[in-house]
């Protein structure tokens, strides 16, 4: 059957097919105000409105980052930034061939009626906001679901109440022309073993598709951000990165449809080694046989030893940007099932 998309969808298409391009990943740095500041006091830097904007200077101004990065979500603080000297960090993106995406959830608040849970805000307004961030150039956005595992939660209601709202913030975003990023993740946090993880990321993603499908979402333009299937942190039986991989992969063909183009995977507190290593697992498990793009949306496991570096110091910014680099390629490697521990050590071109 043929299908004819208007412009608007054939515009998304194209969007995301960029994003997913080659062996390139996305770069999360749509740390609110409250995460930045945290990580900034953990790695001792000032946490004010100039260091955030430095330290966000730098990373689009990482040299050759477009070579590993298709695109970087930012946050509502950085979209109106610039460099000392001027440059709209949006038009930076750009110009490194980096498309510019935003982060539009507003957080999260605790769920009236279910202690333990959270459910994500920010749908008032949300058309609004989506056309000032296309006028801005973004043309992808990204919301965030958190779902706790823990004695008796997650509860249905969570569940749905948080899909729900993915599915309401996809199609406003569709609807402005802006290409969503769905992001139901299921925190690390929690004594749970692989499978109990498996068991609920499986319901949420079936619960998300249900949702999706309700709202009338075209799955051929949107991102799946998941968490991958791994035992929970505090677990005594920590599955290895083989298991970490075939789990992630089953529990995704079993509940994400062919139809989504791409699946770009959070790293939710996993080491940047872990990370890199979970993903080129999975390609080299799965090398042509999986529906979609799989590939990286990290933030913490790309910058994370980045910033250590820094320290808010300019005469660590080179070695902090080759950092960067290094571990955004080290992902594209992975993309293509050829990462080993042994390219951890030199820096990569
Ligand atoms: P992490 O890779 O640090 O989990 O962050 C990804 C992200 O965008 C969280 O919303």
């Amino acid at each position: 059957m043929e299908i004819s998309y208007s412009m608007k969808t054939q515009e998304l298409i194209t969007t995301v097919r960029a994003m997913m391009a080659g062996d390139k990943g996305l770069l999360a740095m749509d740390e609110s105000t409250t995460t930045c500041n945290k990580r900034f006091e953990e790695a001792g830097i000032p946490q004010t409105v100039e260091y955030r904007r430095a330290y966000r200077e730098l990373i689009v101004t990482t040299p050759n980052l477009g070579q590993a990065i298709s695109g970087a979500i930012l946050y509502d603080e950085t979209i109106y930034q610039a460099t000392k000297d001027g440059a709209l960090f949006i038009d930076l993106l750009k110009q490194a061939g980096i498309i510019p995406g935003i982060k539009v959830d507003e957080g999260t608040i605790d769920l009236a009626g279910f202690p333990g849970e959270k459910i994500t805000v920010g749908l008032d307004g949300l058309p609004e906001r989506l056309a000032k961030y296309y006028d801005l150039g973004a043309r992808f956005a990204k919301w965030r679901a958190v779902i706790t595992i823990n004695t008796g939660i997650p509860t249905r209601g969570c569940i749905e109440a948080n899909m729900h709202s993915l599915a309401r913030y996809a199609a406003m975003c569709q609807e402005a022309g802006i290409v969503p990023i769905v992001e139901p993740e299921v925190l690390m946090d929690g004594t749970h073993d692989l499978k109990k993880c498996f068991d609920t990321t499986e319901k949420v993603q079936h619960v998300l598709f249900d949702q999706l499908f309700a709202q009338k979402v075209n799955l051929e333009a949107l991102i799946l951000k998941p968490n991958m299937i791994m035992s929970g942190l505090s677990c005594s039986k920590q599955a290895d990165v083989d298991k970490v991989a075939e789990a992630t992969v089953t529990c995704l063909l079993q509940s994400v449809p062919a139809a989504v183009p791409g699946v770009a995977f959070l790293s939710g507190g996993q080491s940047p080694e872990k990370a890199t290593a979970h993903l080129n697992a999975m390609h080299v498990k799965y090398k042509g046989k999986l529906p979609w793009a799989l590939t990286f949306s990290y933030s913490r496991a790309i910058q994370q030893p980045a910033l250590e570096i820094w320290k808010g110091k300019d005469e660590n910014v080179k070695a902090t940007q080759q950092m960067l680099y290094h571990r955004a390629r080290l992902n594209t490697i992975a993309r293509r099932g050829e990462y080993s521990l042994d390219m951890e050590k030199v820096f990569v071109n």
